[in-house]
C-alpha cells in the first residue's frame, strides 16, 4: 500500500494553486446526466479519484466520456440505466447524486444504499423526503434504495437540516416536475450556487441558491453546457494552513476569496498575516500560533471539511484550544493519529480541546478519510522528523497533485 513521507521544519515559500472544486465538480457530473441535447464540457476539472469514480457511473449509466486536454465532454443524450451499482457507491457516496437527475429525466433511479464512512453514518432520509414530497415512490430494500415516479408534481419541501446533498439531488430533481418547488432551509454551500448556476446555463430555472430558499421552476429538457468548476475552497484553506503551521509564506492562487472568509478570520484571530490580492491570498505564518475556539457549522460558518487540518495547527499553537464539531457524529478519526505525533488532544464528544505543544514529533500514521489524512500532513510538515502516513488513496480522492503541489514550495514529502 502506497505511504507518503514528509519530513518536517521546512517553512513553505512560493505559489501554490487551487484546482477546480471536488465538491462542486461531482454534483456537476451528476447533473450532466440531465442533458437530453448536447453534450457538456467541463472545464478546471481536477485530476481525482472521486472524478474518476463519478464518470464511471455516469460510463454505466449509458454515457460517453472524452478526455480534451484538462477538459472533459461528457454526452448523456442516450443512457440506458437507472441504477448505480454497490461496488461504485460504496466507494463514494456522493454517487447518490445521479438520483435526482435519473428520476426526473427517466422517471426512475436505484441505487445501493451508502454505507456509513469514517465520518458517521450519513444517511440519505432527508433525499428520500424530497423525493416523496415531489411524488415519487420510494421503496427500500435489500441494500438497495429505488425512487419512481410516472411524474413529478412541484412541492415545498422544508429539510431538517441544511444537507448539501440533499438540497443538491432535490434539486435536480425538481427540475423536472411539473410547476415550482421551493427547498426550505435549503444548503447555502457555494457548490450548491455552481450547481444552480450550471442547471440554469442548461435552461433550467433555479432561483435563490445561496441563501436558505430555493425556488425551482421545471423544464422538460435540458441542453448540455460548456461549463468552468469553481476553484476548491478546502483545498485553498487547507494550503493556507500549511502556510500557517510551517511559518511559511505561500500566496495560494485561484481562490474565490469570499468563499473562505470564515478560514481567514479564524487565521487571523490566531495570529497569521493573511492578505487577500485578487484572486489569490498570501498567507506569512510567524511561528506563533494563539489558541482559538472553533465551532464548525454550515455554510457560511467554519467549514466541518477544514476541521481537522485546523485541529492539526492548534495542536501546534500557544495555549489551549476547544473545537466543536456540529455537523458529523464522529469526525474525530484523526485524534489519536496525532496523538500519536505528541499531541495533547482530550474529546470529550463533540468538543476536542487541544492543548498546544512546542514541537510534533514525526510517526508512522493512518488516514481514516480525506480531510483526517491533510492534518496529518500538516503536521507532518511542522514535526520534527519523519512522518510515515498510510490511507494515501483517501488523500488522493480530494487533493489533487498535492505532493507534487508541496514540494514546488519546499515541502520535503514524497509517496512511496
Ligand atoms: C457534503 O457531504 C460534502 N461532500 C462533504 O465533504 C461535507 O463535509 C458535507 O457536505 C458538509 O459540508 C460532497 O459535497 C461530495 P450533508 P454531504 O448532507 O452532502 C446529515 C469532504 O471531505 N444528513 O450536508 O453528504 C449527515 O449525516 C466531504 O470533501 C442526514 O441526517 O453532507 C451529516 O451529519 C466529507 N440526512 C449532516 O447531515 C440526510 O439525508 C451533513 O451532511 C443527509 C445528511
Amino acid at each position: 500500500m502506497a505511504t507518503m513521507l514528509v519530513r518536517g521544519g521546512m517553512p513553505l515559500i512560493g505559489k501554490i494553486a487551487v484546482s477546480g472544486a471536488k465538491n462542486a465538480v461531482l454534483p456537476l457530473l451528476a447533473a450532466s446526466l440531465m442533458a437530453t441535447d448536447g453534450k457538456t464540457r467541463l472545464e478546471s476539472v481536477p485530476k481525482l479519484n472521486d472524478v474518476t469514480t463519478m464518470l464511471e457511473v455516469i460510463r454505466h449509466l449509458g454515457g460517453n466520456i472524452n478526455y480534451i486536454d484538462d477538459e472533459i465532454e461528457i454526452d448523456c443524450q442516450n443512457l440506458n440505466g437507472n441504477d448505480a451499482p454497490y461496488n461504485l457507491i460504496s466507494q463514494m457516496r456522493a454517487s447518490v447524486l445521479i438520483m435526482g437527475p435519473l428520476l426526473g429525466r427517466l422517471g426512475k433511479a436505484k441505487v445501493s444504499l451508502p454505507g456509513g464512512c469514517a465520518i458517521g453514518t450519513r444517511p440519505i432520509d432527508l433525499h428520500l423526503k424530497g423525493f416523496g414530497l415531489l411524488g415519487a415512490d420510494i421503496v427500500v430494500g435489500h441494500g438497495f434504495v429505488e425512487a419512481t415516479a410516472e411524474r413529478l408534481i412541484g412541492n415545498t419541501i422544508y429539510l431538517d437540516y441544511p444537507s448539501v446533498g440533499a438540497t443538491e439531488n432535490i434539486m435536480m430533481a425538481a427540475c423536472f416536475a411539473d410547476g415550482v418547488s421551493i427547498i426550505q432551509n435549503a444548503a447555502e454551500e457555494p457548490e450548491i450556487v455552481d450547481l444552480a448556476c450550471f442547471i440554469n446555463c442548461m435552461g433550467g430555472r433555479v432561483d435563490g441558491a445561496g441563501t436558505d430558499t430555493i425556488v425551482i421552476t421545471g423544464r422538460s429538457a435540458f441542453r448540455a453546457p460548456y461549463y468552468r468548476v469553481i476553484p476548491d475552497r478546502i483545498e485553498a484553506g487547507t494550503y493556507m494552513m500549511a502556510a500557517a503551521i510551517t511559518a511559511g509564506d505561500l500566496v495560494v492562487e485561484n481562490v474565490i476569496p469570499e468563499h473562505v472568509v470564515s478560514v481567514i478570520a479564524k487565521l487571523r484571530e490566531i495570529g497569521v498575516a493573511i492578505e487577500v490580492l485578487g484572486d489569490s491570498v498570501r498567507v506569512v505564518g510567524n511561528g506563533n500560533i494563539l489558541p482559538v475556539d472553533v465551532k464548525t457549522l454550515p455554510y457560511p460558518g467554519f467549514p466541518t471539511d477544514m476541521q481537522p487540518q485546523m485541529m492539526a495547527l492548534l495542536c501546534r499553537g500557544q495555549g489551549t484550544s476547544m473545537i466543536t464539531e456540529t455537523v458529523f457524529e464522529n469526525r474525530f478519526m484523526h485524534v489519536p493519529e496525532l496523538r500519536r505525533m505528541g499531541a495533547h488532544i482530550r474529546t470529550e464528544g463533540r468538543n476536542a480541546i487541544i492543548k498546544g505543544v512546542a514541537n510534533l514529533s514525526g510517526a508512522p500514521v493512518a488516514a481514516s478519510d480525506l480531510r483526517a489524512g491533510a492534518a496529518l500532513i500538516l503536521a507532518g510538515l511542522a514535526a520534527q522528523g519523519v512522518t510515515e502516513i498510510s490511507g494515501v488513496t483517501h488523500i488522493e480522492r480530494g487533493y489533487a497533485d498535492i505532493v507534487r503541489k508541496l514540494q514546488e514550495v519546499g515541502a520535503d514529502i514524497c509517496k512511496k
